[in-house]
């Protein structure tokens, strides 16, 4: 375990290994969670490394040590297309997590990607952020980030305005992103580094580059924007396999 102000790199042996340690870790928070304020609040990640952990979750033993009654789930990053669209981060998570646990629908955040614009999408989805947690700066009690072997994460893309020089915003509309579908919606590093727990879920070999990069190599944040994720007051882990750290031989 490396630990320094980029966080802690927790290496494992496989991606499984991965899913197992972030689904145990899910849980103990959502558990420490609601046992000390009555809720626990998440924001899911897209992409593919997130179900095998939304699987654990949802499966026994760990579905039924959440008391998912007090789990409110939102999404740090989606892409602006229906919900029922196969590139839907929520339809994801629905399909994989969801409708496996006994989760009040009342309790599900998802980004607003129909009826609108992503502009408006961005904008009101902020402003259910600033409701839901009664905060001009919503805390999270957990967000869970991937990366891309650009170094992206969330929906924060190299050389795209927010990484370049980052706003006030707490939501933003992201257009001509790299990786399709290009119109989407991310939290901002505003929203994302006032969390009390940012736990990244890094596997396989093509993001060994870009991991080395972020964690070892200089500060460069418009063109590894998962470099911009430093949390004040939080804990910032990266969960890495051996193939996605291979590149980092201080572990
Ligand atoms: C998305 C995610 C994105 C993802 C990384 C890793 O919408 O796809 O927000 O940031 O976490 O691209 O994706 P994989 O888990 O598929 O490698």
């Amino acid at each position: 375990m490396i630990t320094d102000d980029r966080g802690e790199l927790i290496v494992l042996p496989t991606a499984a290994a991965v899913a197992d340690e972030a689904a145990r870790r899910f849980a103990d928070l959502a558990q420490a969670a609601t046992q000390q304020r009555g809720r626990f609040t998440v924001a899911l990640s897209g992409g593919s490394t997130p179900r095998a952990l939304h699987q654990r979750l949802a499966q026994l033993p760990l579905r039924d040590t959440i008391d998912w009654a007090s789990v409110h789930i939102f999404w740090g990053d989606e892409r602006f297309v229906a919900p029922d669209n196969e590139d839907s981060s929520f339809k994801m998570a629905r399909e994989t997590l969801l409708d496996a646990v006994p989760i009040p629908a009342a309790n599900i955040f998802p980004v607003p990607t129909i009826g609108g614009t992503p502009t408006s999408a961005a904008s009101a989805y902020a402003e259910t952020l600033i409701a839901q947690f009664g905060a001009e700066t919503p805390r999270f009690d957990l967000i869970l980030l991937g990366i891309g072997p650009d170094g992206h994460t969330a929906s924060l893309f190299p050389g795209h305005p927010e990484p370049a020089a980052p706003g006030d915003q707490l939501v933003i509309p992201v257009d001509n992103a790299p990786k399709p579908p290009p119109t989407r919606i991310s939290f901002t590093y505003k929203t994302i580094n006032a969390a009390q727990n940012v736990l990244f879920l890094i596997t396989g070999a093509d993001k060994a580059k870009a991991l080395r990069a972020i964690l070892r190599g200089p500060l460069t944040i418009d063109q590894l924007p998962a470099q911009g994720v430093r949390l004040g007051q939080g804990s910032l882990i990266w969960l890495a396999d051996m193939a996605a750290a291979k590149q980092i031989n201080d572990v």
